[in-house]
């Protein structure tokens, strides 16, 4: 793609990433991008780069506008590899620049770079730097979501440019919300926001609440929001602030999902009258085999509704070990606001139910005891007890729910 202008002067010189699935780990089925910005002012500032093997990629849209020995300013907003790692082909072109960077992320960037070689200016929540007819101020954001992370506030234009919050794993040949909205949906959209959110941002809540809370007291007004990756806000800014705001208070939908793994269908079997209790209390229940879904899916899924119920077999007296990853893996998220419980089939000992009611109360989730464990394969007593299960847990998530 070509630079793409977001306000008078300022452009998007990133790159799209259409072919990448598999991102750290991270399932991106929409593929992503990796966004960076180029103001065109007295002093030429650079926001952020892009994954190493995009640099090409930027330096053409950059080069496209201006030539990459004109910038003066280097702004690294987050050193993640997927935006800092081309720091050093930018730095080549533009070698007289100075990098803006916080403390915490010149700490980390010395592990990838020799800093030595640049001129290097750390920064802190309030400092500002003026480059022409244009104002920028920083604001730090540790641990949204890594230790070094800030936003780039341009004053005059009203664009916030907030790194990997806010954003979206979407390419597209569409660079605005009004844009993509029109040839794909608000509903693709904000799938997409939910998925970063619960795969990324998910441990860090709190945070995200006392810092949307900062910008207001700072008095921040905010025409653009122009994230790192996916698509850039400038139709309703406001919209996916109001879903970062209602995810950290816990915000999820009245309804179950159901995530599982089986071995010989017999879990599979208890999953589908389990559904049919907890529709019978009119919840909405989604149900996700775990090996037949991409981990960042399940995670979504459990997400995005007030209850989950995990089915897992029990292999050698422990859980399975795709439903022990999810749990593994969920832990690591630090979950809040939701109810859970578990299911499952055995041989002889058992064992997997009582290990994931273990990995409910690590993670400091509220579980509904006791959960359900049925012998080898259900028989149709066992499924009449499924559709109890199901309908009670059902009654307890929506009692839970009124809480918030
Ligand atoms: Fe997109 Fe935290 O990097």
């Amino acid at each position: 793609m070509k630079a793409v202008e977001i306000k008078k002067d300022i452009y998007w010189v990133g790159a799209v990433d259409w072919a990448v699935r598999d991102f750290h780990g991270y399932e991106v089925p929409r593929g992503t991008t990796y966004n960076n910005y180029l103001i065109m002012d007295e002093e030429i500032t650079l926001i952020d780069t892009v994954k190493y093997d995009f640099a090409e990629h930027t330096i053409k849209n950059i080069t496209g506008v201006v030539d990459p020995a004109r910038i003066k300013n280097v702004i690294i907003n987050h050193i993640e590899n997927d935006h800092a790692t081309s720091l050093d082909r930018i730095m080549a072109l533009a070698p007289n620049s100075t990098i803006y960077i916080s403390e915490k992320g010149k700490k980390g960037l010395e592990r990838f770079f020799d800093l030595s070689q640049w001129t290097v200016k750390t920064v802190k929540t309030g400092d500002t730097i003026t480059i022409g007819q244009r104002t920028l101020e920083f604001l730090e954001t540790p641990m949204l979501h890594w230790p070094d992370s800030m936003f780039t506030y341009a004053r005059e234009d009203k664009i916030l440019f907030t790194q990997d919050a806010f954003g979206q794993h979407i390419a597209s040949s569409t660079r605005f919300d009004d844009e993509y909205v029109d040839c794909a949906s608000m509903a693709e959209l904000e799938d997409s926001v939910i998925d970063y959110y619960a795969n990324i941002l998910m441990p860090f809540g709190q945070m995200i609440k006392a810092k949307i809370a900062e910008i207001q007291t700072r008095g921040y007004e905010i025409d653009v929001i122009a994230p790192d990756h996916g698509i850039i806000w400038r139709n309703e800014p406001q919209k996916v602030v109001e879903m970062y705001q209602d995810m950290a208070n816990g915000k999820a939908r009245l309804s179950v999902a159901i995530i599982y793994d089986t071995m010989w269908q017999s879990t599979e079997r208890m999953s589908v009258p389990i559904s049919e209790g907890i529709k019978a209390e009119g919840l909405d229940c989604r149900i996700v085999k775990l090996r037949a879904t991409p981990m960042s899916v399940a995670i979504k899924e459990f997400w995005k509704s007030r209850g989950a119920l995990i089915g897992s077999p029990t292999l050698n007296n422990i859980l399975y070990p795709s439903v022990a990853e999810f749990l593994t893996h969920l832990r690591g998220l630090r979950p809040k606001n939701r109810l859970v419980g578990a299911f499952g089939s055995y041989g002889w000992g058992g064992g997997a139910v009582k290990e994931a009611y273990e990995e409910f109360k690590r993670m400091g989730l509220q579980p509904v005891e006791p959960g359900l464990q049925i012998p080898y394969r259900p028989s149709r007593a066992d499924e009449e007890a499924c559709f109890e299960f199901g309908r009670n847990f059902a009654r307890q998530v929506i009692e839970y729910h009124r809480g918030f």
